[in-house]
């Protein structure tokens, strides 16, 4: 029987599963139900589990034949803070909690995964399946390594997969390289002296000097950083005063920072910090810059990505699948597993995007159509990197 036809007889408890998981969604960390399923099914399917690493995480084992090889396969599970818009059947039941980034999808095509090479067994050597929590700026991720995940599943590889909305269903994309940015956050304090609003002479107002701030803070990216190069700082968040006629001690501005690299992280934080000093120095105003690190960049190696894109060619083709795809401004914490051990992160189409539902939006919803393509890319990908003694 053809590796296809198999995981297709496979969706009529797929896709009812997925439905199953997106009516009840749950945040970060607070995964005990998804995480029991999650469990219960890899038992069934008779690989060795481990619950509760990082807190709600599960890692199923699967062993075959004697080889040392090892692969990871990774797929989050955590829901949004958004109240669900959708009018389905299975929309959420819990209010104000939603499955707006597919992560119901991802789950479904791992363990759909599991279950093939559980069943075909054409393979050598072990393959870790990671069921993450908290992916949504929780650093679930960090959590399972801090747990001893890599001591305990020692992999030798890893690779993630993420739906992408306005990639057409039937596409892969990827990348050598950073494929996803670092996110940071920062907090400033300007320090000046307040004072009554009719004698501003006997005050440093903080008010005017954080909006030169705020304008100072532009010429960073745009006067500092290569052109090439991609870097975002944006000012979120600008607090101040209290009342009309009062000149406040304190201006506290927040935001945050998206870069590609390492090094353009630095050249932005070291941009902010002397932009800061040399206005409140010219004001005689103090400051207090706090950086506040986030994901890291994710960085695709390069051999791995290129077996990432085999797979993905073996699935839909060389047509369909983008080895080169723009790197994201958004940030993934399967960062911190390409920091530890070499890997990839690939993108599968979910189709719509542009005019259609986006994924963060409470219209959003992981594309059934597309679950035996993840399916088959881990599989392959498992094949292809454990081969199986002839
Ligand atoms: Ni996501």
């Amino acid at each position: 029987m053809l590796m296809q036809d198999i995981i297709q007889s496979y969706l009529d408890d797929l896709i009812p599963l997925r439905r199953d998981l997106h009516k009840h969604p749950e945040l970060g960390f607070e995964e005990t139900r998804t995480s029991a399923i999650i469990a219960e099914h890899l038992e069934g399917l008779g690989l060795e589990v481990q619950r509760g690493l990082g807190k709600t995480g599960v890692v199923g084992v699967l062993k075959e034949g004697s080889s040392e090889r090892t692969i990871a396969l990774r797929a989050d599970m955590d829901a949004l803070p958004i109240k669900e818009e959708n009018d389905f059947a299975y929309r959420s039941v819990n209010d104000g909690k939603m499955h707006a980034c597919g992560h119901d999808g991802h789950v479904v095509m791992l363990l759909g995964a599991a279950r093939y090479l559980a069943e075909t067994r054409n393979f050598n050597g072990t393959a870790y399946f990671i069921f993450q929590p908290a992916e949504e700026g929780g650093g679930g991720a960090k959590a399972m390594i801090e747990d001893g995940l890599l001591e305990k599943f020692p992999a030798q590889t890893i690779f993630g997969m993420h739906n992408r909305s306005g990639l057409e269903e039937g596409k892969f994309s990827t990348r050598t390289g950073n494929i996803m940015a670092s996110t940071d956050n920062f907090h400033i304090t300007i320090t000046g002296r307040g004072g009554h609003a009719a004698m501003p002479h006997t005050s440093i107002d903080p008010v005017v000097i954080a909006s030169q701030a705020v304008t100072g803070l532009q010429t960073v990216v745009s006067r500092n950083i290569k052109p090439t190069d991609n870097a975002v700082v944006s000012v979120t968040c600008f607090n101040a005063g209290t009342t009309y006629n009062v000149i406040p001690n304190t201006a506290v501005l927040k935001g945050c920072i998206r870069t590609q690299t390492s090094e353009v992280k630095e050249q932005v934080r070291t941009g902010i910090d002397r932009v800061l000093s040399g206005i409140c120095t010219a004001h005689g105003a103090k400051y207090e810059f706090t950086f506040l690190p986030g994901y890291p960049v994710t960085v695709n190696t390069k051999e791995e990505t290129q077996t990432a894109v085999a797979a993905a060619v073996q699935v839909v083709g060389p047509e369909n699948v983008d080895p080169d795809t723009q790197p994201l401004m958004a940030s993934e914490d399967f960062s911190y597993y390409l920091e530890k051990i070499p890997g990839c992160y690939i993108f599968i189409g979910n189709g719509a995007g542009e005019g259609g539902p986006v994924s963060h939006r409470s219209d959003y919803d992981f594309n059934d159509g597309i679950i035996h393509l993840g399916v088959e890319y881990w599989a392959r990908l498992v094949e292809n990197q454990l081969p199986a003694k002839r």
